[in-house]
């Protein structure tokens, strides 16, 4: 049981490559920097009285990890690229019991053939895709009305 005065929590992953973010493909993923996005979330968390670890990362192992270390109340993951191939993220989310939304700053169904099939979308309580860091922005605000309809554990 967690202790009524303390904060829910939100945890939110970063995949593979977002590190890369105001370099790479900037006519896709947008000019901002990981840490300009990271500020916006963070700033828009605190507004709100939730906590927030935010965290990056390139393996899926390490992303395995934090999913099922469950210390948060609300997920919110960009699988980036595992997205498309990770049955072991799939599997971390299936073995969870917390609500989870998965973004993406492109629309990945405007994209590649390859990029239409997530194997995660079906396992997560909704998809937020191609509003750049609004899916995030957005995802945060769901995650909000969601802790605040649910009661605490
Ligand atoms: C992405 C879309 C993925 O297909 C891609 O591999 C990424 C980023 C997005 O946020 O648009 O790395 O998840």
């Amino acid at each position: 049981m967690k202790p009524k005065n303390k904060k829910n929590k939100i945890l939110i992953i970063h995949g593979p490559n977002l590190h890369l973010l105001g370099v790479r493909e900037p006519h896709i993923y947008g000019k901002f920097t990981l840490c300009d996005l990271n500020k916006e979330l963070k700033e828009k968390v605190k507004k709100n009285n939730l906590a927030v670890k935010i965290i990056q990362s390139n393996s899926e192992g390490e992303i395995v990890e934090e999913i099922t270390n469950t210390n948060y109340e609300f997920l919110i993951i960009n699988p980036a690229a595992y997205t498309h191939t990770s049955v072991a993220i799939r599997d971390a989310l299936l073995g969870i019991k917390r609500p989870a939304i998965e973004v993406h700053l492109s629309n990945i169904y405007k994209r590649e053939e390859f990029r239409k099939k997530s194997l995660i979308s079906d396992v997560v309580l909704g998809v937020i895709t191609g509003l750049g860091k609004h899916s995030y922005l957005l995802a945060i605000e769901a995650a909000i009305c969601f802790l605040n309809s649910t009661p605490r554990r």
